[in-house]
Order: structure tokens, then sequence, then C-alpha cells
């Protein structure tokens, strides 16, 4: 508990999944919460529950694309709670799928736009604000596709999300002497409404699974408790990672 006293935080993705109980566990340990995604009424019942709890938050809707919705997030900190200090930067999409070959044009650079591009923009203005009041800790998810594992048909998913260890790399570096610390984290398989909507079958959900060295599935939970680390404190000495919280993916064969 206490963990994020003082702090104040904008999770991203915050609607439903991995960003929603990330949401509640930052609101749990003492921050002070900005919500985004773009669908505004998950979102206000996530504020609700965190209110319920004893916690504090708001609500901002909108979409990560435009950069415009960055600068409202960051302004909703700091006019709410008067700084930032912690950005989870963690809505992403699956993009276009299939075979490559057919993939368009547009659906590729919508997955870019909305994981890669949208981070960036994020970060953008999260950073300079962070650097008023003597530094922060910028997280991105990212994911173990593209980076330990490689799947056939996923072609934007896996460019658009390795790009932001790049992206994670340079913000360290160039921001690290301000004290802003930068991290990806790289989830395996998580429980969420992506894992079911990409695994609608047994036989999909069995051949995930058993690609884990723990054969599960993360539940959401497992990786808030990890992104939790990366944000405070605890991590004060890890900055420029990328962060893999794959239940062993990487390193299994069989
Ligand atoms: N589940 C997995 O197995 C897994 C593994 C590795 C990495 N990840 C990554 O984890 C992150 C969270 O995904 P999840 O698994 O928790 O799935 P999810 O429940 O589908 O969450 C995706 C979140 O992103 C938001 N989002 C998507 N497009 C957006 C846009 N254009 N503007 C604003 N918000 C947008 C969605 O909110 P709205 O629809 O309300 O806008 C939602 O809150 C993603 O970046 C994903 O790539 C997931």
């Amino acid at each position: 508990m206490n963990r994020l006293s003082n702090k104040v935080a904008i999770v991203t993705g915050a609607s439903s999944g991995i960003g929603r109980v990330t949401a509640k566990l930052f609101a749990a340990e003492g921050a002070k919460v900005v919500v985004g995604a773009r669908r505004q009424a998950e979102l206000e019942s996530l504020v609700a529950e965190i209110k319920a709890a004893g916690g504090d938050a708001v609500a901002v809707a909108g979409d990560v694309r435009s950069e415009d919705y960055h600068k409202a997030l960051v302004a909703a900190a700091v006019q709410n709670y008067g700084k930032l200090d912690i950005a989870f930067n963690n809505a992403g999409t699956l993009g276009e799928a299939g075979p490559s070959t057919g993939v368009s044009e547009a659906g590729f650079s919508d997955a870019l736009a909305i994981n890669l591009t949208a981070s960036f923009l994020a970060a953008k203005h999260q950073i300079a604000e962070m650097v008023k009041h003597g530094g922060g800790s910028v997280v991105f998810t990212s994911t173990f596709v593209g980076y330990s594992f490689a799947f056939p048909g996923v072609a934007a998913y896996a460019a658009s999300k390795s790009g932001l260890i790049g992206l994670t790399q340079a913000l360290a570096a160039e921001y690290g002497p301000q004290n802003v610390r930068v991290n990806a984290i790289l989830p395996g398989a998580v429980d969420t409404d992506m894992y079911r909507e990409m695994n609608d079958t047994s036989d999909k959900q069995a051949f995930i699974t058993n690609l884990h060295a723990l054969k599960r599935v993360a539940a959401p939970e497992e990786l808030a408790r990890s992104v939790l680390y990366l944000a405070s404190d605890d991590a004060s000495f890890v900055t420029g990672t990328a962060t893999l919280v794959d239940g062993g993916a990487s390193i299994t064969r069989t």
C-alpha cells in the first residue's frame, strides 16, 4: 500500500483489460489517476469504482491518434492534481491481421498510429510536464510478439510494438539526466478482450497457453503489479529496459 503516495498518473487504454486493472492498482497505492480511452461510459464506471474504494481519479475520453488528446490528458492531470509523475501509455490495437501480402497500407498505418506514433505523442507532452517537477516515470506497453517471438499474420502489430522498444531507449537516454525514467513492459498472453478476440477457439487458446513455460496465460493483475514496479520508486535505477512479463514464453521451445 501507498507505493504511489502523492503521485499523479495518466493511464491510457484504461477502459478495459490491463489498463483498467492497472489504474485501479495505482489508485489503491495512493496515486491520483487520469484515465483515458475512447469509451466514456467504461471510464466513468472505472472512476466510480476507484472513488468507491477511497481513491481519486478523473476520466478524459478521446482517441490516442490525436495529439490534442494527449495535451488534454496532461492538462487534466495538472488542473485536477497539480502535476504529472507517472504515465502508463498502454492503449493498443492488434491492427489489421492476416497474411501480410494482403494487408492494406491504411491498416498497417493505423496500427503504427495507435501503437507507436500515439505513444511518442503521449510521451512528448508527458515528459515536458514531468521535468517541471523533478522527473517521472513513463511505461509503454509493448509485447513479446516481434521481440522474442514471431507469429504469422501480425506484421503491423509486431512492427509497431517493437518500435516502442527503440522509442523507450531513445527517450530514456535523452531524459535520464532530468530524472525521467522510461521503460517498456512486454507481456506474454494476458486474458483480456484483445486476447479473446485474437484466440477465439479452444484450439488457439491451447496453442497460446502452451507457448508459456508456466502453461497458462496471465491475469491482467499480474501485469499491473509489474507496471506498478516500473512506475514506482522501487524501480528508481531502472530505465531504458524492455521488461518481459511473459510467463517464460521467450525461453520455451516445447
Ligand atoms: N492481452 C494480451 O495478450 C497482450 C499481450 C501483449 C501486449 N498487450 C498490449 O496490452 C495493451 C492493453 O491491451 P489489453 O490486452 O488490455 O486489451 P483491451 O482490453 O482490448 O484494451 C485495449 C485498450 O486500448 C484502448 N484503445 C484502443 N485503441 C484506442 C484508441 N485509438 N484511442 C484510445 N484508446 C484506445 C481501448 O479503449 P477504447 O476501446 O475504449 O478506446 C482499451 O482500453 C495493448 O497495448 C496490447 O497491445 C496485450
